[in-house]
């Protein structure tokens, strides 16, 4: 089964790991590849600012990826979400697909969010798919957004609103269940 637990000490080494992947690093917009001291402070940063969460997006025990939600802290009840499959072996078997769902979840119940959006790179055709599949409308497109190594790169704009969440919610949640990635 697909769950999202809380972050945990040990994860900052496997998100580093991960973060050193080039299929993960490929979709990054940071500026540079982070030095260990600047992945620590992420973490730490991720962990405690009251304006982000972070999730482990686990298969049973085993970590299978990262889901965060941030600018939590706005008035406008929004989140801007991000998330990766870091196991190259977890991919394409539907963890992110679960993963969506747990997260959608947690941010239009527990956080009471109205509105989560996203920018993925133009190029990113599984992310894109992915997030299309899990209900995000595409709400714009934003030309020579980003600096990858160097080189400008477009980036599109995702959402999906509160109602929307809603009418799609029982349905997703049941396909997973029958699907056998998410508990009934
Ligand atoms: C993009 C990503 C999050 C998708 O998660 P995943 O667990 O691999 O995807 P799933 O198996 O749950 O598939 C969900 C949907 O995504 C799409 N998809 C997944 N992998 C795909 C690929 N390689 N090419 C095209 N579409 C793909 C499909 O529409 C799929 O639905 P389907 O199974 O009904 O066809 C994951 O592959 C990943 O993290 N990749 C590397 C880094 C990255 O791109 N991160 C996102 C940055 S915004």
């Amino acid at each position: 089964m697909i769950d999202l637990r809380d972050l945990r000490d040990e994860d900052e080494a496997t998100l580093y790991q991960w973060r050193r992947e080039a299929e993960v690093d490929r979709w990054m917009s940071d500026a540079a590849f982070p030095s260990p001291e600047a992945h620590q402070e992420w973490f730490n940063r991720l962990r405690d600012d009251s304006g982000r969460r972070g999730w482990m997006i686990v298969r049973g025990d085993a970590p299978q990826g990262l889901l965060t939600l941030a600018g939590l802290d706005s008035h406008h009840r929004r989140g801007e979400w991000a998330f990766f499959i870091g196991a190259p072996d977890a991919r394409g078997r539907g963890v992110g697909r679960a993963a969506q769902v747990l997260g959608l979840d947690k941010a239009f119940g527990e956080l009471g969010l109205l509105k989560v959006w996203a920018e993925v790179m133009a190029d990113n055709d599984a992310a894109l798919k992915a997030q299309t599949a899990a209900g995000f409308r595409r709400e714009g497109y934003l030309r020579g957004h980003v600096l990858k190594d160097g080189e400008p790169r477009d980036v599109v704009l995702l959402g999906i609103l509160a109602e929307e969440w809603r009418e799609r919610r029982d349905a997703a949640r049941k396909a997973l269940a029958e699907a056998h990635l998410i508990a009934a």
